[in-house]
């Protein structure tokens, strides 16, 4: 008879800081890869020689490596985040609003817009976290104090926060997003004011944190929906699942199915170099490196992500 493979979920067949160990010395000596985000200016004086890696499990433990406690520009990462809140708004109304298929273009692309009729393809592309915006500022008396608030429960953080020079920089340069809100309101899909709706877009991805708030922030979504670190259960288990399948087909845009075969968790991308990801039922992580590849996506953190799948066998797959 077959012997029965190992269990790869039973966190106790690894010593995880060592795994961490051994990836962060090989992307120190990877240093460089990558370009750093330059279309925001204020993002382009990151220095590219940072690296930081965290888990966090739904028993509180934290493991952590290299500049795993540096403040970063979270960007798209935010996208996880307002999505849930526009799931609780609105529960399965929103897909009537947005689709949920991979979008195969970058994340910022206005081309299937035109002919799918103002409907973007998914939460995460650019266009789709402006329904999620929009979602929010029509049903949160106060929507920014409700982000917030929601991102610092998350994290077990107080300090939590968002970084104005970061949104004004967007505001100024978001020539691209302007052009998306305006095209999807043609369409009759926006209902509030598209400077309004920009705005919120923007406060969210000028969130700063570091990769301990994030590993523990995405951790809900990898326990049925529940937050360990405020002890409260903020979505169904049947959400969670559906935004953990939402990140595995879209979270890193047209490199998403480069990320299934490499990393094979859900995962969500931003251009400040951060990548969230979600072992389900097992942890959350988040990488920090900020050097991007030609996707947009951390070149050293996907690397990163790739090598931990591959350590240990917790890719989904
Ligand atoms: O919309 C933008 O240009 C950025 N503020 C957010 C983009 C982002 O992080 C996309 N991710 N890879």
């Amino acid at each position: 008879m077959r012997k029965p493979a190992h269990n790869p979920r039973d966190l106790s067949l690894y010593d995880l800081d060592d795994i961490l160990g051994t990836i962060d010395r090989e992307v120190r000596q990877r240093f460089g890869e990558g370009k750093v985000a330059d279309y925001i200016p204020s993002l382009a004086d990151v220095p590219i020689d940072r690296f930081g890696m965290a888990l966090a499990t739904p028993d509180g433990r934290i493991h952590e490596v290299g500049d795993a406690r540096e403040r970063f520009s979270i960007q798209s990462v935010s996208k996880v985040y307002t999505l849930t809140l526009a799931m609780q708004a609105i529960g399965d109304d929103l897909w009537k609003r947005v689709d949920r298929e991979p979008s195969g273009d970058p994340f910022n692309s206005l081309i299937q817009l035109e002919y799918e009729k103002g409907i973007p393809r998914n939460p995460f592309m650019n266009a789709g976290a402006l329904i999620s915006a929009d979602v929010i500022l029509s049903n949160y008396e106060d929507p920014e104090k409700t982000l917030l608030e929601f991102m610092r429960a998350r994290a077990g953080n107080p300090e939590v926060g968002t970084d104005e020079v970061v949104a004004k920089s967007e505001r100024e340069s978001g020539f691209r997003n302007v052009a998306v809100a305006n095209f999807i309101r043609s369409f009759k899909n926006l209902d509030n004011d598209v400077q309004d709706v920009l705005d919120f877009y923007y406060l969210q991805c000028s969130l700063c944190m570091d990769c301990v708030d994030l590993a523990r922030s995405v951790l809900y979504l990898a326990d049925g929906g529940h937050c360990a670190s405020s002890d409260t259960q903020v979505t169904s288990p049947e959400v969670a699942t559906r935004i953990n399948s939402l990140m595995m087909t879209a979270g890193t845009y047209d490199a998403a199915g480069d990320f299934a075969f490499y990393v094979g968790l859900p995962a969500k991308s931003g251009v400040g170099g951060g990548i969230v990801a979600v072992v389900p039922h097992v942890m959350g992580l988040c990488v920090w490196s900020p050097g991007l590849d030609e996707k947009g996506n951390s070149a050293l953190g996907r690397y990163a992500l790739h090598r931990f799948t591959r350590m240990t066998g917790l890719s989904v797959f």
